[in-house]
């Protein structure tokens, strides 16, 4: 059976949605929205409430109040519409470690009705699309960690759903797999997919996603753009810049500049911070280049998502 997705509906809104466990409120009053096409990073500690937001979203969970829609349908009133176009990867799930791959696979797509004749061509295109195709006829239980959590990936997409919810994929795998799952979440978005993906690891989110979501105890702290993370804690920037020669000769220089607080020299470079948002960054470039700065480098410092998120979650601005 399809279920038809309307064009404005978005990948994901939830309204006020809540979730108590007797006296524990899991999740508190979330409103979020997820657009189609995003790569949406869900972030928070252990126990933030990312785990009980996508069992609501895939139907396995109820809300206690409040509401969320996926692509438009109702998850508490159209559950079969929702879990044909969602897949969702939980975070600890078994793996059948005495099933061959393709098995495993033929398996889920039985159980999603894709007809036998389909099935061994959309087996084929998933393996192949997670970097598994040679695995196809090996016992899954003699996969690594990382293909295993790969093969939970071509499972999900075995029926072609619209909206990946991913639970913290990549916890538990080595840096390499790690990177490899990241750049298949790549390949998936720009195939047209919608991803959310939970994650306590910040740094991995952040070269990933176009948006993300912030959560603590239940609460949502921030949603939106990854490049907004962070504008509204500070106006703060800091800057390093790479002269040829030694740094101690040109500090004073930098010194002289009013707008540059606390010039310092770390590791061969000079770093110092703007603290007025208004102030263009090109002008103080141009002024030490004029006073004789041979600049090689000067760039400024990202935010770090680790950093920002302390903020958000410590309730304090820098
Ligand atoms: N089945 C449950 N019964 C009671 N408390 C639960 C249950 N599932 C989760 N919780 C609690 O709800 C809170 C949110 O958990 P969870 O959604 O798993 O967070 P996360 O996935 O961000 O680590 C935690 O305090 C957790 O202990
Ligand atoms: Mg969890």
């Amino acid at each position: 059976m399809k279920y038809p997705t309307h064009p404005d509906a978005p990948a994901v809104k939830t309204e006020q949605l809540s979730r108590t466990y007797e006296s524990l409120v899991a999740l508190n009053s979330l409103d979020l929205v997820v657009n189609r096409g995003d790569l949406f990073g869900f972030i928070g500690s252990n126990g933030a409430g990312k785990t009980t937001t996508l069992r609501i979203l895939s139907t396995f969970l109820t809300p206690s109040s409040g509401r969320a829609e996926v692509l438009g349908y109702d998850v508490v009133r159209k559950p079969d519409a929702v879990r044909h176009i969602i897949g969702y990867m939980p975070d600890f799930f078994g793996v059948y470690r005495d099933m061959v791959v393709w098995e495993y696979l033929d398996f889920f797509g039985a159980c999603y009705q894709i007809k036998s004749r389909e099935r061994d061509q959309t087996i084929r295109d998933v393996l192949e699309l997670v970097g598994l195709s040679e695995k196809k006829d090996q016992l899954i239980g003699a996969l690594s960690r990382g293909m295993q959590q790969r093969l939970g990936l071509a499972r999900v997409l075995i029926h072609d759903p619209e909206l990946l919810l991913l639970d913290e994929p990549a916890s538990g795998l080595d840096p390499r797999a790690r990177v490899e799952m990241m750049a298949i979440l790549q390949e998936l978005q720009k195939m047209g997919k919608t991803i959310i993906i939970s994650s306590h690891i910040l740094s991995e989110l952040q070269a990933l996603c176009n948006r993300v979501a912030i959560i603590e105890k239940g609460t949502l702290k921030y949603a939106g753009p990854i490049e907004g993370v962070g504008q509204d804690l500070s106006q703060q920037r800091h800057f390093r810049v790479l002269c040829s020669g030694s740094p101690e000769e040109f500090l004073p220089r930098f010194m002289e500049l009013p707008e540059v607080s606390d010039p310092v020299i770390e590791k061969g470079r000079i770093r110092f911070t703007l603290e007025d948002g208004s102030v263009d960054p090109s002008g103080i470039l141009s002024r030490l280049v004029s006073q004789g700065v041979p600049v090689r480098d000067f760039h400024q410092e990202e935010i770090s998502l680790e950093k920002v998120f302390m903020n958000y979650t410590s309730g304090e601005t820098q």
